[in-house]
């Protein structure tokens, strides 16, 4: 199958990217390549893929909000699937800019839901995030939960979602969004709680918590958000569907922090600074209608991945650190 993974340099783009390529599948990536964190991460992700299947997979350099850039990838391409995970993705930064996510995420989203509409494609995967939910009235969050989004970016994701659900609708085009619960695991996106607790750990500074630290988070191990995507090729279940994909139970920020400096070994203790108002305080996801239409069975404990990213960042911090530390 020809498969195009839009923000397929990115962290979750190329896990996907690399996981369809393992399984024989033609894949082409889209991405801006955008500095909003360290491309060289970016780079590094884009140069894993080649070296897994040189003779099917293909980079394009370019930005999803220009039409003709789109339109050609699915021409050249003969895109059959779409993996939509580009973006401007980040709760804070839409606070302080928030032309570019909805730039990025809806005018973007939009040109490429066009381009498959006239493609034909067989499925249109889109990266959606547990940010639609904002204010918790009950947790876990069930799909029926209200979406009343706390940020710019909350808004461009849940946008998404009816741009979706609508092109399902009116042009029989086959969508699907999956919410995605802050996701972590090798290579990850710099700038998040857990590679800056593991990053200042390893150095010997101390964690640097916003707000009390009880605020919580349901947080999705990389490989168990890659197996929902995959699994979306052996069905035709879900169209026009949104559904959660999160983990199995949720951690305080506090209580990750003390797990950090617990496999790190770091001998500080946790700073407190002053809460950030977009953040959601609770995340919670219940997984019920993924395990029912997909068969969604997360397996990875926040502990037990946790643990397996400080491994993986011990391996492999001379080259990752610096980056982090950049971006
Ligand atoms: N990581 C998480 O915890 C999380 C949680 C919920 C939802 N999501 C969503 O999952 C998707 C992937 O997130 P990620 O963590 O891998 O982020 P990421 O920033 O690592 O990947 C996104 C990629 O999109 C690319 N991109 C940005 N603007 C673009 C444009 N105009 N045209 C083409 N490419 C562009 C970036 O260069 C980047 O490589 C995003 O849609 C994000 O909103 C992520």
């Amino acid at each position: 199958m020809n498969v195009l993974v839009t923000g397929g340099a990115g962290f979750i783009g190329s896990h996907v990217a690399a996981a369809l390529l393992e399984q024989g599948h033609h894949v082409v990536v889209l991405d801006s390549m955008d500095p909003y964190y360290e491309p060289t991460i970016k780079r590094a992700n884009v140069d894993r893929c080649t070296e897994l299947a040189e003779h099917h997979y293909y980079f394009v350099e370019g930005s999803i909000t220009d039409e003709d850039t789109v339109e050609a990838v699915f021409d050249d391409y003969n895109v059959e699937y779409v993996y939509h995970q580009a973006a401007q993705a980040g709760v804070r930064t839409s606070v302080e800019n928030p032309h570019k996510p909805h730039e990025i995420n809806t005018t973007g989203l939009l040109n490429l839901l066009e381009a498959a509409t006239k493609h034909d494609v067989q499925r249109f995967v889109n990266a959606s995030s547990s940010s639609v939910y904002g204010h918790d009235e009950y947790l876990p969050y069930d799909e029926d939960h209200p979406t009343t989004p706390r940020s710019p970016y909350g808004v461009t994701k849940r946008t998404a979602e009816h741009y979706c659900r609508v092109y399902t609708e009116i042009h029989d085009l086959p969508t699907v969004s999956l919410r995605y619960f802050t996701v972590y695991g090798p290579r990850m996106r710099p700038n998040m709680a857990i590679t800056n607790f593991t990053s200042r750990c390893l150095t010997g500074d101390p964690p640097v918590i916003y707000g009390d630290g009880q605020q919580t988070r349901d947080f999705t191990y990389i490989d168990d958000v890659v197996r929902a995507n995959l699994a979306l090729l052996e069905t035709d279940a879900a169209d026009g569907e949104a559904m959660n994909i999160g983990s199995t139970g949720t951690i305080t920020i506090e209580a990750l922090a003390e797990h950090v400096i617990a496999e790190t070994g770091a001998d500080v203790e946790p700073v407190y600074d002053d809460a950030k108002e977009a953040d959601a305080r609770h995340t919670h996801a219940d997984v019920s209608k993924a395990r029912e239409l997909i068969d969604y069975d997360p397996t990875t404990s926040i502990r037990e991945g946790v643990s397996q990213f400080v491994e993986w960042y011990e391996d492999n911090r001379e080259w990752y650190e610096p980056l982090v530390r950049a971006s």
